[in-house]
């Protein structure tokens, strides 16, 4: 079982959609996909009513999902560790205790635009559409990512 995990600030907006996308085209026996923030705030919530919102429009559904707060335990829980932007990248550098941990996180977008440092944009303050933006990114990242991984 390969063992992926999604980090951004919140564990509401975007790794929410991060999991329920690639749990949706990976084989679920082979990989287990899982979403974490670096914050608090949200502990025990269901994603956002936008990101559901967005996703049920796709015709995925993460509405039973519930935030959760990265934890130390999580370098030694999963495999690779996907940062949505370069500050929760950070963030989970400073958290790491070995080089094992380090070499864990990675910046999610170097999937599709490899060193160029992009992140996926904090859609929390802004609107639907920003969603939807959010989501469209995500779709390609993850569908890239899967094929990666089933031709590993
Ligand atoms: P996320 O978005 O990191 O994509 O889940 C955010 C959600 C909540 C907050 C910030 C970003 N917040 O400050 O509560």
């Amino acid at each position: 079982m390969v063992r992926i995990l999604m980090v951004c600030l919140g564990n509401i907006c975007r790794s929410p959609l991060a999991e329920g996308l690639l749990k949706s085209k990976l084989d679920n026996s082979k990989y287990f996909v899982d979403s974490a923030g670096t914050g608090s705030w949200h502990i025990g919530n269901q994603p956002d009513k936008r990101s559901i919102a967005v996703a049920n429009k796709h015709n995925l559904d993460i509405s039973n999902q519930r935030g959760r707060q990265f934890s130390e335990v999580d370098f030694n829980n999963f495999d690779v560790i996907y940062a949505m932007d370069i500050n929760n990248y950070e963030t989970l550098n400073a958290m790491a205790k070995s080089d094992k941990d380090k070499e864990k996180i990675k910046l999610f977008l170097d999937v599709l635009f490899p060193g160029e440092n992009i992140d996926v944009p904090d859609p929390y303050t802004g609107g639907i559409f920003l969603f939807e933006q959010v989501y469209g990114i995500l779709d390609k990242a993850t569908t890239e990512l899967a094929n990666q991984l089933n031709h590993a």
